[in-house]
């Protein structure tokens, strides 16, 4: 029987910029939910994802590229369609937040907060962050914006206000009533502890920005992005009874709109609000959150390439599964190749791909490749039953990284079982002993319909490769309409032919893995940099590159001592990941301390007798403890990685630039 309806949500992407590691992490989180919604019975299950189009960042992104905000958003909302298709995504609907239908949600919601009495017209004035979108509240003119760094620009408005004062004591009832309403824990104690400090009302049109949705009002307003961008989970399933939504899944930077601002306007138009808002923590790469201007921005499709060897599929189920075997739902985690790839090996290819290449074959060759008869042994009959039961629970709480664990330790179990059984001393006694004969079929059908649960276990962590061994073990049901009834040990039918055995899980060889996704990377880069109009090598206003500095004299430059070095010794500055403390040979006594902001582009080991360029007169000064005496040249791009400056020919210590 149906449990219902379950209706999910990934946050809409901003469409200044592609897809990364990050934004298909909550993406493949919600369709890992909806997969495992599907198996425990609730009908129909619905996900959707899209596109936030409007706002300043958007016009300003498009004006650069050269294109219409309309048809530049339609480029990367495409981009963000054509992604999660290859990676396999299973969602039901795009909405894009300049598609009309969503329009007329937008001004519906707007018109029954008016009617309710939570609008009202009046002026702000306050810094703004225009990257960000929103305004710094307690900030002064001239502050830096808090989460971006980025200068605030203070912005005078005539326009409209929501109420959202008058829901302070409303979304802390909530809270208490409803504890699952905001998870983790952690986050939902930080946001009751804001709440309690009192909220302020927030202005929700905009006269400043042209590429918005009009609001029904006098004047030219456009609604603020946020109110138009979470309204957008109702427009999508709007002429149907799924709202409210059963879950939205979102990164932890953005619960404060979803946990605050969103079930204020439904309290305020009187509609019904989502059962759950679940904030997910950050994917890091070398130990910080992907950014552009840190350069260390992870792209899905490479690593999907290579690790399925071309089928982006199969490759997409082990970055799945990396990122929840290896990060705790809810917590910030690593990201590396490296990782990746002992990962893999270790419980994918060594683990399960092991374990049902060599049951196959045994059965194959034993059996005549056909599923012996059997009962199955009853030990690992009762630690079946226990793991369907872990790996619900653990699904159900978001704890995908446990539920996987106690896959991987009924794998280690069977594995260990068909060591101790030793199948294939079986087969050569059982012509001369009827007992082996029975020992071998119950040891085959025991590791068989092993794989069988494995699969439906696994199915909404690895959708792809699970299939693969579900069809290898001849199987003519449909993996993804298997309920969870079907869980259940002894339903692999006796006699059944198993299909042609292939690996579904090759070992990887790291180093040339590692050496492909990087290339691919580089191309990936290239191809969502012409796609977002930008030039990498051609300096654009939208890159905050400067435009080229004051005229200096001769003597101006000559007061810069710029001298060739050789790099003596290097090493990470504990707590800080971008700087190396270095000590660099520029001819004199003793080699100079410098301390440099280059970590996140080379590794300590790389630099030892490498010639750097070093402003050699420049004032001391102490970082992190350190005094630099100098300062490493080095240029970068569109504020990525630095790259150190260099000599083509040999040059001696000491020489100086000029
Ligand atoms: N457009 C808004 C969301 C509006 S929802 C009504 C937005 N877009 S975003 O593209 O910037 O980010 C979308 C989601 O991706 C956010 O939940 C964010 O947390 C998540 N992530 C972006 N980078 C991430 C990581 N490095 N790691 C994990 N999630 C990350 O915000």
């Amino acid at each position: 029987m149906s449990k219902g309806k379950y209706y999910l949500t990934t946050p809409i992407y901003y469409v200044n910029a592609a897809p990364h590691i990050g934004t298909a992490y909550c993406t493949f989180s919600t369709d890992l939910i909806k997969r495992h919604k599907k198996q425990q019975g609730y009908h129909p299950v619905v996900l959707t994802t899209g596109s936030d189009e409007h706002g300043q960042k958007v016009e300003r992104a498009a004006k650069a590229a050269g294109k219409t905000p309309e048809e530049y958003a339609t480029t990367i909302a495409n981009e963000f369609v054509r992604q999660w298709q290859t990676l396999g995504i299973s969602y039901d609907h795009f909405i894009r937040t300049s598609d009309p239908k969503h329009f007329a949600v937008v001004r519906d919601l707007f018109e029954r907060c008016e009617k309710n009495g939570y609008i009202y017209t009046g002026s702000y004035t306050g810094q703004y962050c225009f990257f960000d979108e929103l305004y710094v509240i307690e900030a002064k003119p001239g502050d830096p914006c808090p989460d971006c760094g980025r200068p605030t620009e203070t912005v005078t408005e005539e326009n409209y206000f929501f109420k959202l004062s008058a829901f302070q004591e409303k979304l802390l009832d909530l809270y208490e009533r409803e504890p699952k309403f905001v998870q983790p824990d952690t986050r939902r104690n930080e946001l009751i502890a804001f709440v309690k400090q009192g909220l302020k009302d927030i202005s929700i049109t905009r006269t400043t920005i042209d590429w918005g949705i009009p609001a029904p009002v006098p004047g030219k307003h456009v609604f603020y992005v946020w109110f138009d961008a979470l309204i957008s989970y109702m427009s999508a399933v709007q002429g149907t009874d799924l709202w409210p939504a059963d879950l939205h899944l979102i990164g932890k930077d953005i619960l404060r709109f979803h946990a605050i601002y969103w079930p204020a306007f439904l309290m305020a138009c009187e509609l019904p609000l989502p059962k759950c808002v679940f904030a997910t923590g950050w994917i890091l790469v070398q130990e910080s959150k992907m950014s552009k201007s840190r350069g260390n921005v992870v792209r899905p499709g490479p690593i999907a390439e290579v690790m399925g060897a071309g089928d982006e599929l199969t490759g997409s189920d082990a970055l799945r599964y990396f990122l929840w075997r290896e990060i705790p739902f809810g917590q910030d985690g690593n990201f590396s190749y490296d990782a990746l790839i002992d990962r893999y090996n270790a419980d994918l290819a060594n683990g399960i791909g092991n374990l049902a290449s060599r049951t196959l074959t045994m059965i194959h060759q034993y059996f005549e490749g056909k599923v012996p008869a059997s009962a199955g042994d009853p030990d690992i009959a009762a630690s079946a039953v226990r793991t369907t039961d872990l790996v619900n629970d653990h699904f159900e709480d978001f704890d995908f990284t446990r539920g996987i664990e106690a896959v991987l330790a009924f794998v280690s179990q069977i594995d260990k079982f068909i060591v101790d059984r030793a199948p294939w001393k079986l087969v050569k006694a059982r012509a001369t002993d009827s007992e082996a004969e029975g020992t071998l079929s119950e040891t085959l059908y025991t590791a068989a319909e092993s794989l069988r649960l494995i699969c439906g276990w696994l199915y909404p962590v690895m959708p792809t490769s699970m299939v693969k061994i579900w069809t290898q073990l001849g199987m003519d049901t449909a993996l993804d309409s298997l309920l969870v009834d079907a869980l259940v040990w002894g339903k692999l039918p006796a006699g059944q032919a198993i299909g042609k055995i292939q690996a579904v899980f090759p070992r990887i060889d790291a180093k040339p893995a590692i050496q492909k996704m990087q290339e691919l990377e580089v191309i990936e880069i290239e191809r969502q940099n012409a796609l977002l109009g930008k030039k990498p090598d051609l300096p654009s206003d939208d890159k905050g590159s400067k435009p080229l500095s004051e005229l200096i004299s001769i003597d101006d430059f000559g007061k810069i001592d710029l001298r060739v070095g050789e790099v003596k010794s290097a090493e990470r500055v504990k707590g800080a990941d971008k700087l190396l403390h270095l000590t660099v040979d520029i001819g004199e006594q003793e080699p100079r301390t410098i301390v440099a902001g280059i970590a996140l582009a080379y590794k300590p080991e790389q630099l030892i007798g490498r010639k750097v360029v070093i402003v050699a007169n420049l004032q001391p000064r102490k970082l992190r403890g350190l005094t630099s005496q100098g300062m490493i040249v080095a240029a970068s791009v569109d504020g990525g990685l630095p790259v150190l400056a260099g000599f083509g020919e040999d040059i001696p210590v000491g020489a100086r630039l000029k």
